[in-house]
C-alpha cells in the first residue's frame, strides 16, 4: 500500500468521525490531524483574550490572534494532544463554553484562509488522516479517499453525553441535543466551507455500527485500492 495517502473523513459533529479517523491512521501508521481541535483551541484563546467575535472588528481581532498563535499536535501515551502557545488545552477545549463558541467563530473567512493553509502545511507530503467539515471540498479537494461519516441526531447526543460524562461534566441529553441540532444547523449553512459531502466522498451510517465496524470499513475500502 501506498504509504501517503491522503484520507479525509468530514461529518456533522459527533458522527464518529475522531475515533474512526484515529483508529484507521494508527491501523496505517499514519499521521492524525483532528481540525475540529484546532478550531477549538482559537475559540479558547478567544475566550482568554475577550475577544469578541461579533465585534466591528472581529476580522483584524482573529487575525492578529492567529499570528500570535501556535499550535502543535503531539502524541503521548497513545493519546493525541493538542498545544496552544506550548500549553496542553486538550481538555479545556471540549467543555461546552469553547465547543459553543467553535461553530461561529469557524464560519470567519480569514480563520478559514488560515487555517486550510495551516493544515496543509502540516499534512505536507505524509501519509494522513485528516478529519473536520471541509477537508474533502476544500482543504484536500484531490484527496485520495474521502469518506463522510453520519448518524441519526439521537445517536450522536449520546455519543456525546457519554464522552462529557467520561470527562465529568453533567448535561441533560435534550440540551445535548439541542447544541448539536444548533451546531450542524451553523456549520452547514454558513457561507464559507461549509459542512457538506464532497461529491465524490463515500458516505458511511454509523447510527448502528459498533466501532470496529466503521474502522474496517474505512480500511477495507483503503485496501481494495492496491
Ligand atoms: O469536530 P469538532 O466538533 O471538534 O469541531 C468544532 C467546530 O469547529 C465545529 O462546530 C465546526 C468547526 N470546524 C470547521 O468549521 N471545520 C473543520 N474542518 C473542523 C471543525
Amino acid at each position: 500500500m501506498k504509504n501517503n495517502y491522503i484520507i479525509a473523513i468530514d461529518g456533522p459533529a459527533s458522527s464518529g468521525k475522531s475515533t474512526t479517523a484515529k483508529l484507521v491512521a494508527e491501523h496505517l501508521g499514519y499521521t492524525y490531524i483532528d481540525t475540529g481541535a484546532m478550531y477549538r483551541a482559537v475559540a479558547l484563546y478567544c475566550i482568554i483574550n475577550n475577544i469578541n467575535i461579533d465585534s466591528k472588528d472581529a476580522e483584524f481581532q482573529i487575525s492578529k490572534a492567529m499570528s500570535e498563535i501556535s499550535l502543535e499536535f503531539r502524541k503521548i501515551n497513545s493519546e493525541y494532544h493538542i498545544f496552544l502557545n506550548k500549553e496542553d488545552v486538550s481538555k479545556r477545549i471540549r467543555e461546552p463554553d469553547v465547543t459553543a463558541l467553535s461553530s461561529p467563530l469557524s464560519a470567519k473567512k480569514i480563520l478559514r484562509e488560515k487555517m486550510v493553509k495551516l493544515q496543509r502545511d502540516i499534512v505536507k507530503d505524509k501519509g494522513a488522516v485528516i478529519e473536520g467539515r471541509d477537508i474533502g471540498t476544500v482543504v484536500f479537494p484531490n484527496a485520495d479517499f474521502k469518506f463522510f461519516l453520519t448518524a441519526s441526531l439521537y445517536v450522536r447526543a449520546r455519543r456525546r453525553a457519554k464522552q462529557y460524562a467520561d470527562e465529568g461534566i453533567k448535561m441533560d441529553i435534550e440540551q445535548i441535543k439541542q447544541n448539536i441540532f444548533i451546531r450542524d444547523s451553523n456549520d452547514s449553512s454558513r457561507k464559507n466551507a461549509p459542512l457538506k459531502k464532497a461529491d465524490d466522498a463515500i458516505e458511511i451510517d454509523t447510527s448502528d455500527l459498533t466501532i470496529e465496524q466503521q474502522v474496517d470499513k474505512v480500511i477495507e475500502i483503503i485496501k481494495t485500492k492496491d
